[in-house]
């Protein structure tokens, strides 16, 4: 979507993933959907780095709405979980340099049942606008997805007429493939700065697997659709919660910076393990992922286990570009290996060669002809990253 934002992919914290559809805050005061939970997750972003590094949205998902409309038909929050209402807790955000991100669901309901906007799209778009909204995830729940192709951008026209800048993010295409449609990329493309393609992230390497392995066996479909101001969504970075081992965790981030992908983490910033905050902040990988060419990566081998990704980045010259590159290893035999990746493979034909670091150990590997390999031994479910700039 040219409206000028997300020239590079997204950045920042949902609230899904990790905390779901928890509206207990009787008995879970702590971790229920409520406005101190994302007043909270703000101020870490802020106070622990997160937000100097880009990630700077807070956004709401699905069940934060009151189970009704109000006697306007405009939506509003449950009022027990968010006292101060959606226009005080995006102001709380905005005076702490954030951004405010909004769920809702383009059909009758929300996934958990909570009312959608079919019916409400002016009003509603109007209404994120005055409370400040800069963000709005619209899922695609309870509603025909034939009907999207026409109700997505109608929506997103209500969004643009409302004169607020709002970086719109669309389940369309996801709720489309699964029904055995052809999404229309095209209008999609014009339509969202990003969407979904496949399943929800649950907190599991196969999940995290999974997906890596759909955008890899799909790539030349989904490739192409990437770029500044419209970008695939493989889903949120679960890294810091309780299913990926410290490697799987780096292998979420690494290839989640080769796909360009918005990075919005799900996790507990209150309970943060060094370890995999250190992940989180990797100003390297960061800086692949938000390379300002927008190039999504693709998979250039898969032999058995073994994944070789790469992605053109930052071009010094008109021609000579720089590469990151990715060793995924998908065995789970416990035993590391050594991985060949020929620099003819990704296409590095630079004739003066190109010196490569590992981004995770920030260890300089040496300085690679176009003609040669780099050897670099993966662990099992993890990675080695690389960054590859020409000699100069
Ligand atoms: C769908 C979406 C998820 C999340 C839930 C909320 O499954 O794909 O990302 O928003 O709905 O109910
Ligand atoms: C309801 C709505 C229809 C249609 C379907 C989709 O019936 O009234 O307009 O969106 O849901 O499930």
């Amino acid at each position: 979507l040219d409206n000028g934002l997300a020239l590079t992919p997204p950045m920042g914290w949902l609230a899904w993933e990790r905390f779901r559809c928890n509206v207990d805050c009787a008995t879970d005061p702590y971790n229920c959907i409520s406005e101190s939970l994302f007043m909270t997750m703000g101020d870490l972003l802020v106070s622990q780095g997160y937000a100097a590094l880009g990630y700077n949205i807070v956004s709401l998902d699905d069940c934060w709405l009151d189970d009704e409309r109000d006697a306007d038909g405009k939506l509003q929050p449950d009022a027990a979980r968010f006292p101060s209402g959606l226009k005080g807790l995006a102001d709380f955000l905005h005076a702490k340099g954030l951004k405010f991100g909004m769920y809702e669901d383009y059909g009758n309901y929300t996934c958990a049942g909570y009312p959608g906007i079919l019916g409400y799209l002016e009003i509603d778009a109007q209404t994120f606008a005055e409370w400040g909204v800069d963000y709005v995830k619209l899922d695609g729940c309870y509603a025909d997805p034939v009907d999207m192709d026409q109700g997505y951008p109608e929506f997103g026209q209500y969004l643009n007429a409302t004169g607020r800048p709002m970086v719109y993010s669309c389940s369309w295409p996801d709720y489309q493939l699964v029904n055995g449609m052809t999404p229309d990329w095209d209008s999609i493309i014009r339509t969202c700065n990003l969407w979904r393609n496949f399943d929800d992230i649950q907190d599991s390497w196969e999940s995290v697997s999974s997906i890596i392995n759909y955008y890899g066996d799909n790539q030349d479909d989904i490739i192409p659709n990437a770029g500044p101001g419209h970008w695939n969504d493989p889903d949120m970075l679960i890294i810091g919660n309780f299913g990926l081992s410290y490697e799987q965790a780096k292998a979420q981030m690494a290839l989640w910076a080769i796909l360009a992908a918005p990075l919005l983490m799900s996790n507990d910033l209150r309970n943060m393990d060094p370890q995999y905050k250190e992940i989180l902040q990797n100003e390297a990988i960061i800086a692949v992922d938000q390379d300002t060419l927008g190039l999504q990566g693709r998979r250039y081998s898969k032999e058995g286990n073994i994944d070789i990704w790469g992605r053109m980045i930052n071009p010094t010259t008109d021609t000579e570009y720089s590469y990151a590159i990715a060793a995924l290893n998908q065995n789970t035999d416990g035993t590391p290996r050594d991985v060949t990746i020929p620099l003819s493979l990704i296409g590095m034909t630079y004739s003066g060669g190109y010196t490569c670091t590992d981004l995770y150990t920030g260890v300089t590997l040496g300085n690679y002809a176009p003609d040669s390999n780099i050897e670099v031994r993966v662990n099992p479910t993890g990675v080695v990253i690389l960054r590859c700039d020409i000699n100069s």
